[in-house]
Order: structure tokens, then sequence, then C-alpha cells
């Protein structure tokens, strides 16, 4: 069977992962710590940092699932989009060890990477898979989309975000309340203990299956800079409760407009990808409506849902079937064209 190594380095994530056929055999995630005193990813300290992390992360992913360079097939890579430091060092990477073996270097979409992380197989555990054409809210920190699977590689998006990201609003509340960076996270762990009614916020109007976040943030601070003027200690006073305002206002703008393509498109296999699919509150109310509507939903697991190579080398399993194949002068991308399919 086809064994490939996937590499990611978009971002603040060093990752590298073994496929062998649609079975993972290994996933190591290197993530960056310097970024937290900054409140941000710092993209040449993350170049930097991807340095130092590529080959032992390499070195331990191909060590986990017990495969020699030797044996493996191909090797994909993340291509973009991304911060273009972090990408040049996995590309670089990928391409010289696709040179020196003398096998094919496969280019990874990372969205694509995020919405095919589904396909992926562990070994001694069964799963359910979508069926084609299915439905994926794909959100992550940087975009937020939804878009129709129709095949394994041949997407279409049906709806975006037309400024912010669903996953920029959280950490763009979370840094109005003085949460750390990414504040996703932080949000979700704090707004368990809160009342997601106890604040509301104004959701906005936009046409068709697109997003807007960047109004709420702007109403989220404003909210708050009139609440401390009257009491300083108020964030502190009901962190909670703001944390469960804010992430149920995102959740239901995110799931209203989901709700909407459903109808539109008539799919009921409705899954959720990227980064705030790790939002517990996400994935339960996706649960809940699924169960309510009669839809089969797909939440991935936590560790396929942040950057990973897992998703890279699935991505990469799916173009080698098809000697989807780089040159070896390909280039990353900060940006993919502007296309509604991510070919
Ligand atoms: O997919 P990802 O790891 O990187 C990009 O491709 O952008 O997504 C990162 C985003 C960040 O905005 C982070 O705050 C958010 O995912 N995130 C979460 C959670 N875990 C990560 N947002 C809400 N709840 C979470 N549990
Ligand atoms: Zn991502």
């Amino acid at each position: 069977m086809v064994k490939i190594l996937g590499i990611e380095s978009s971002c603040d994530d060093t990752s590298a992962a073994v496929i062998c056929g649609r079975t993972l055999l290994s996933n190591v995630i290197a993530s960056q710590k310097v970024h937290e005193k900054y409140g941000g990813v710092i993209p040449e300290l993350a170049s930097r940092v991807h340095q130092q992390n590529i080959i032992p992360v390499v070195d331990t992913a191909l060590k986990e699932a017990n495969i020699a360079k030797s044996d493996l097939d191909a090797i994909a890579c993340t291509i973009g989009p991304g911060l273009m430091g972090s990408l040049l060092v996995g590309v670089s990477f990928a391409k010289g060890l696709a040179a020196s073996l003398d096998i094919p270097l496969i280019e990874v979409n990372h969205l694509q990477g995020h919405v095919l992380s589904h396909f992926l197989e562990e070994r001694d555990k069964s799963k359910v898979f979508p069926s084609l054409p299915f439905l994926c809210l794909l959100v992550s920190g940087g975009h937020t989309q939804i878009i129709v699977v129709k095949d394994y590689l041949d997407f279409e998006i049906t709806g975006g975000t037309i400024d912010d990201a669903a996953g920029e609003a959280f950490d763009k509340c979370a840094k109005v309340m003085g949460l750390p960076y990414p504040g996703g996270p932080v949000i979700d762990s704090l707004a368990k203990a809160g009342n997601p009614d106890a604040f509301s916020f104004a959701k906005p109007q936009v046409a068709d299956l697109n997003y807007s976040f960047s109004g709420l943030k702007t109403s989220f601070l404003y909210f708050l800079q009139k609440k401390v003027a009257a009491n300083p200690d108020f964030i502190e006073e009901n962190k909670a409760d703001l944390c469960a305002s804010i992430q149920a206002t995102i959740i239901n703008i995110l799931m209203d407009k989901l709700m909407k393509a459903v109808s539109k498109t008539g799919i009921k296999d409705v899954a959720i990808a990227g980064g705030v699919s790790a939002n517990s509150g996400l994935g339960d109310r996706l649960r809940r409506d699924g169960e309510k509507y009669g839809w089969n939903v797909f939440v991935p697991e936590r560790k396929f849902t942040t950057d990973n190579a897992a998703m890279i080398a699935i991505t990469g399993y799916f173009k080698y079937q098809k000697s989807l194949f780089a040159a070896l002068d390909a280039v990353p991308l900060v940006r993919m064209p502007d296309t509604k399919s991510f070919g």
C-alpha cells in the first residue's frame, strides 16, 4: 500500500505524519509557544522555529510509524495558504527530501486538508465517513466557508466570510477581555461555567450563505468599554458569562447559515472542520441539530481539528491516486488562487 509522508508548516505548528493507504501511522505536532507573549503569531519567529523543528519532527514521525525514508512513495506538503516564511520551510524541506529519494512531491491546499481529515482511518478504530456529496463548514483562524464536497478533490464553495473568520472573532473577543492567545480554546473552556443567555449581541445581516464577524467584535468591544467605565471589575466578575454569551452568538451565526445550506442543497451529511471545529459548544450544537433534523453529522476528533500533517498526508493520498504531482519548482502561496473550487 502507498506510504506518504505529510508535512504541514503553514502557520505556527510544525507537523509531520505518515499514512499507509488511508491509515494513519503517526502524526507529530510541535506547537510554538514563543508567540503567546505577543498575543498573536509573529511570522519571522514562526519561520525560525519551523527551521529548528522540521528535522526532529519528521524524524520522529518516521520512527513512530516504523517506516524508513526509503519505504516512502511520495511526500505531500502544504503549499498554501499561510505565512510565506513558514510555508517556505516545509515546502523546501519536502522538495529536498522528494528529490533525494527520487519520489513525487504533492502540493496540498491547507484548507482542502482540513476538510479531507474526515477520511483518515486509524489502526484498530472503526469510523463512519461522510458520503459524497457532503456539506462541510470549514472554520479556522483565517477562513470560514460552507463547502459542498462533491468528490474528494472536487469542492464548491457556496458561502464564505466577507471580513473576519470565525476563529478571528474568537481570538479578537478574547483579546479585548485580556485573555491569552489563541483565545478560541480559552473562551471554550471558560464558557463551560457561564450562562450563554447572560448577554446578547446583535447578529449581522449578510446575504446568501455568507458570513460577517467584524461587526460582532466591534460591538463586543463597545459593550465592554461601556460596562468597564461603570465598573472596572466588570470583565473579571462576568468572565464566564461573557465567554458563554459570545461563544453562543458565534455558534448561532455559524449554524444559521449552515442550516440554510442544508435546505438549499438538500444534502444531509454535514461536517465541520478546522481549528474552530474543536469548539465543544459548536460540536454539541451540530450533534443536537443533527438529531433534530435527521442529518448525519461529522465532528472531527480534537487532534484533527487544529493544524496537523495527517490531513495533508490524506489529501496527498487522494492526489496520488490521480497522479497529481507537483514540479520541484513549485512555490508556496500566501493566498490560494481565487477560485470557487479547490481543485
Ligand atoms: O485551523 P487552525 O488551527 O489554523 C488555521 O488554519 O487558521 O485554526 C486556528 C483557530 C484559532 O483562531 C483558534 O482560536 C481556533 O482555531 N480554535 C478554537 C478552539 N480551538 C482552536 N476556537 C474555538 N474553540 C476552540 N476550542
Ligand atoms: Zn488550519
